[in-house]
């Protein structure tokens, strides 16, 4: 599938955590809002987790997209997607049996994700791919807001988008990490079709304007899909 219009996704990593129901509304216009559960343990730094999740879900209409840099997402992950998270992404380093979480976090009714660290290759995970709905490139190192941008992620994006358009995958193509006004139209030529943005989006004065013109440098920069317009 491709996304009519890019879809942008503010994390609230980049947030107020004391007031995160006003920071969702400050950042009105937004797609999803991606949550990054951290654990400590698959990345050095620690976030939040399901009780924080499901108080979200009962504070926004807008679908929640947790991104869970945890070990062991084959016993965590099916608990976010029965919260009623929108989409659930897990970590291919992390996973034991990824097929089976896919399979477990569609039949509680969420999207499945997978998401690649920048030294993941995507090959290996190809046919895996096939039963997921969303794949997460990141494009920093995972576990902290604010960092910077590694364009060299980006060949993963173009081959995902290639998989997409000539029908071998049918997923959204996302990307995370240093999306700003200055990296997102690389990223958007290259066919991602989500855009996780953190600190772009809460450093700046007004949220909801950052998601508008994030959205629309990443329109203007959008190449039309060679296989079809959709
Ligand atoms: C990093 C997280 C990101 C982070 C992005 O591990 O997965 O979602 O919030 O923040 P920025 O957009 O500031 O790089
Ligand atoms: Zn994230």
């Amino acid at each position: 599938m491709r996304v009519a219009a890019p879809l942008i996704a503010p994390s609230i990593l980049s947030a107020d955590f004391a007031a995160l129901r006003d920071e969702m509304a400050r950042a009105q216009g937004a797609d999803w809002f991606h949550v990054d559960v951290m654990d400590a343990h698959f990345v050095p730094n620690l976030t939040l987790g399901l009780p924080v999740v499901q108080s979200l879900l009962k504070a926004t209409e807008t679908p929640i997209d947790c991104h869970l840099m945890i070990e062991d997402p084959d016993r965590w992950a099916i608990g976010y997607a029965e919260a009623g998270a929108y989409n659930v992404t897990v970590h291919v380093e992390a996973a034991t049996d990824p097929i089976k979480i896919a399979k477990d976090l569609r039949a509680a009714g969420a999207k499945a994700g997978l998401s690649i660290k920048p030294g993941t290759p995507l090959e290996p995970y190809v046919e895996t791919l096939k039963h997921y709905d969303t794949l997460l490139v990141m494009s920093v190192e995972p576990g902290f807001g604010g960092q910077s941008f590694i364009a060299d992620v980006l060949p993963k994006v173009r081959e995902a988008r290639r998989l997409v358009d000539t029908g071998h995958l049918n997923l959204v193509v996302e990307i995370d990490g240093g999306i700003n006004d200055d990296t997102i139209e690389q990223a958007a030529e290259a066919g991602v079709d989500c855009f996780v943005a953190g600190s772009a989006v809460y450093g700046a004065a007004d949220p909801s304007r950052a998601v508008r013109a994030l959205r629309d440098k990443a329109a203007s920069a959008r190449r039309p899909s060679a296989h079809h317009g959709n």
